[in-house]
C-alpha cells in the first residue's frame, strides 16, 4: 500500500522558508535537542487555500534529528498532502496550531496513495500538543467520507488512516482528532505513553465506520486519561503486544470497546498478546465493553488480560469473548447458527488467565446496538440466538480447552428493564475456569 507522494502538480504560493534555531531546550530521552524548526503557515494569507505541507516536509527534513518542530500555538495549517518521517530520532513534534486535512474526498483520493496521513518513525519521538481546547487539533473532515458511504455499505473505499506513530522511548501527548475519516492512530514500537488524548467522531450524518482510536502492536504501552467517542474499538491490542495499560480513560458513542484483536485472521501467524490492563475507565452507550476477538481457524495464546473497576452506562455488550469473530462484509460470512462459511475450524487462539472484576453499571435493552449494521442479523447479534439483551456477560469458547483460569468478581450489571442480568456461556468449562465466578451455561446471572 505504501507508495511515493505524487509530486505536486502545481504550487500556488511558494512554502516560505522554515526557520530554524539552535537554542531548544528541551530534552527528550536521546538528550538534548537543539535545533527548532517553526513551520511557517500560509493559510490565512492564502485565505485557507494554499497547501502547507511543503513546508511541514521542510521542517521534517531540517529537524529531523535533535530536534524540535513547532506548528504555531493558533495557527492553520493545511496539510493537503501526506506527511511522511521515517528517519526521526529524539524528536518533539510540538502541535500547536490546527492542522487541516483537505475537505473533500476527491483532494484526498487525489493524493492519499499512501496508508497513513501522517507517518512518524523512529526512536525517542514525542507528539506534544496542548491542551488549549481551542488549539491544537487535527481536523480531518471526515464528515463527508461518512455521509458518502453508500447505503449498506461498510465505509467508503480508500481511506487513509490518520497517524503511523513508530518510536521506542515516545509520548503523544494531547493528540486532538476531530472528524477522523477513519482509523486514528497505530502504535508500534516500546515504551510510549499516551495521556490526555481526545478523539471526537461524532456524527451528524453517517456512521463514523472504522473509526478506531489506538490500534496497538508493541510493548510497553499506555494510554491514560483519554476521551475516545468513535464508531469502531477505542483500543484494539494486536498481536505481537505485551504490557499494555489503558487506564482512567472515557470512551463512547457508537464505541467498540476496549479489545484485544482481532487475532487470529491470519491462519498462519501464531497470534500472540499478553499483560494487558484495562482499569478504571468508563464506557457510554457503546455496543462493547470489555471485548475479545479472534477468528476460527486461528492460532495463537492470549494470557494475563484483566479489565477492571469498569463503570458502563447503556452498554449492549458490557462483557464479550467471542471466537467466530469476522469483519462485516468479509467472505467469510457468520451464519445466524453461528457457524461461519469459508474458513476451516480447526484451530483457536488460546485464552488464558482472564479477569474481569468490578464492573457496575447498565446493559442497552431499550436500544442495543448501533448503526453500523448493514446485514440481516446484524454482525452483532449474527451467531447469538434468544438474545434478550439483558445478558451482562457473553462468553464463547470454540473448544473446550481455548479458554482456562476465566475469572469474575463483583460483577454489577443490569439491564435497563430491570430483568435479571442474564449470561451466555459455551465451553469455559468448570475443570479449567475454577474462579469463573458463575455456571457456565445460557441462563440467568447468578454470581457464585
Ligand atoms: C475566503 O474564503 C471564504 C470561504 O472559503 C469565502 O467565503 C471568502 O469569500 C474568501 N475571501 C476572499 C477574500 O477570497
Ligand atoms: C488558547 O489558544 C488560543 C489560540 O491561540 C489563544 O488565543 C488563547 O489565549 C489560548 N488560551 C490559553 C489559556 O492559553
Ligand atoms: C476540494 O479540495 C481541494 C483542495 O482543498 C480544492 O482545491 C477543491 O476546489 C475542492 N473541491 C471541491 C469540489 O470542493
Ligand atoms: C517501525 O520503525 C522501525 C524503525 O524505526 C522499522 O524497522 C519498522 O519496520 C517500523 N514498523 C512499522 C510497522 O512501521
Ligand atoms: C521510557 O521512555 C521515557 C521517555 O519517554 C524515558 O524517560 C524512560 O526512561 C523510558 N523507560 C525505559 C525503561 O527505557
Ligand atoms: C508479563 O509480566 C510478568 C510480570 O511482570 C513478566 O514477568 C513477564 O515477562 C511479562 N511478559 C511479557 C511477555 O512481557
Ligand atoms: C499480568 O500483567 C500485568 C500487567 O498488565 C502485570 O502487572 C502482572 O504482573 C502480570 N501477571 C503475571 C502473572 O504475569
Ligand atoms: C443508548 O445507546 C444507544 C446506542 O448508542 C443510543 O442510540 C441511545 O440513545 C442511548 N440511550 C441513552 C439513554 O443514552
Ligand atoms: C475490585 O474492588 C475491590 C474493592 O474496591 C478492590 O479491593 C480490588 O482490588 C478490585 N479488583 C481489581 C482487580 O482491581
Ligand atoms: C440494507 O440492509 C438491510 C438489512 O439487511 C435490508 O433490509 C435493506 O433492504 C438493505 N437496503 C438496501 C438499499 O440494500
Ligand atoms: C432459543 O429459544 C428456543 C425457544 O425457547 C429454544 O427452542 C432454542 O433451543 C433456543 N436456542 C438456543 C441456542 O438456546
Ligand atoms: C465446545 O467445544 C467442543 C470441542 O471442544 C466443540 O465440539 C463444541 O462445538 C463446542 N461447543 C460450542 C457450543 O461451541
Amino acid at each position: 500500500m505504501l507508495v511515493s507522494f505524487k509530486a505536486l502538480l502545481s504550487l500556488l504560493f511558494l512554502s516560505s522558508t522554515v526557520s530554524c534555531s539552535l537554542h531548544g531546550l528541551r530534552h527528550g530521552h536521546g538528550g538534548r535537542r537543539q535545533r527548532t524548526c517553526v513551520i511557517p503557515s500560509q493559510y490565512k494569507a492564502s485565505n485557507g487555500t494554499a497547501d502547507d505541507s511543503p513546508a511541514v516536509a521542510e521542517a521534517f527534513a531540517k529537524c529531523s534529528v535533535n530536534a524540535v518542530i513547532e506548528f504555531s500555538e493558533g495557527v492553520d495549517y493545511n496539510i493537503l498532502q501526506p506527511v511522511s518521517a521515517k528517519n526521526l530520532s529524539n524528536v518533539a513534534i510540538s502541535v500547536l496550531g490546527n492542522l487541516h486535512l483537505p475537505q473533500n474526498i476527491t483532494a484526498v483520493h487525489a493524493q492519499a496513495t499512501s496508508l497513513y496521513w501522517f507517518t512518524f518513525a523512529g526512536p525517542s519521538i514525542d507528539f506534544i500538543g496542548t491542551s488549549n481546547i481551542t488549539t491544537g487539533w487535527i481536523d480531518s473532515y471526515g464528515q463527508a467520507w461518512w455521509d458518502a458511504n453508500p447505503v449498506n455499505g461498510t465505509g467508503t473505499a480508500a481511506r487513509p488512516h490518520l497517524l503511523s506513530f513508530n518510536t521506542t522511548n515516545g509520548s503523544l501527548q494531547h493528540y486532538k482528532s476531530r472528524k477522523p475519516i477513519a482509523w486514528n492512530v497505530q502504535l508500534v514500537g516500546s515504551n510510549i505513553t499516551v495521556t490526555d488524548a481526545i478523539i471526537d467522531a461524532t456524527s451528524t450524518g453517517g456512521f463514523p465506520f472504522n473509526t478506531d482510536g489506538f490500534d496497538v502492536t508493541g510493548t510497553d504501552i499506555e494510554i491514560l486519561r483519554s476521551v475516545i467517542y468513535n464508531g469502531d474499538d477505542a483500543i484494539a491490542v494486536q498481536t505481537g503486544s505485551h504490557n499494555v495499560l489503558f487506564r482512567d480513560n472515557t470512551i463512547g458513542y457508537q464505541s467498540h470497546g476496549m479489545s484485544i484483536g482481532s487475532l487470529g485472521q491470519d491462519q498462519t501467524q501464531f497470534a500472540n498478546v499478553s499483560n494487558i490492563t484495562f482499569d478504571h475507565n468508563t464506557v457510554i452507550s457503546a455496543v462493547y465493553g470489555a471485548r475479545f476477538k479472534s477468528w476460527i481457524g486461528g492460532q495463537g495464546l492470549a494470557k494475563n488480560i484483566t479489565w477492571s473497576n469498569i463503570v458502563v452506562y447503556n452498554v449492549t455488550f458490557p462483557i464479550y469473548v467471542t471466537q467466530t469473530y469476522v469483519n462485516q462484509g468479509s467472505a467469510q460470512t457468520q451464519l445466524q447458527s453461528g457457524g461461519v462459511t469459508g474458513r476451516v475450524n480447526n484451530a483457536s487462539v488460546v485464552m488464558e488467565d482472564f479477569t474481569w472484576a468490578n464492573f457496575t453499571g447498565t446493559i442497552n435493552t431499550f436500544s442495543p446496538g448501533d448503526r453500523s449494521c448493514v446485514t440481516d442479523p446484524c454482525w452483532y447479534n449474527a451467531g447469538l440466538p434468544n438474545l434478550t439483551h439483558t445478558e451482562a456477560i457473553i462468553i464463547e469458547c470454540n473448544t473446550d480447552t481455548s479458554c482456562t483460569n476465566f475469572s469474575t468478581e463483583n460483577i454489577q450489571l443490569f439491564p435497563q428493564n430491570l430483568a435479571p442480568p442474564s449470561v451466555i456461556c459455551l465451553n469455559a468449562t468448570a475443570e479449567l475456569n475454577p474462579a469463573l465466578g458463575f455456571a457456565c451455561r445460557n441462563a440467568t446471572f447468578v454470581p457464585l
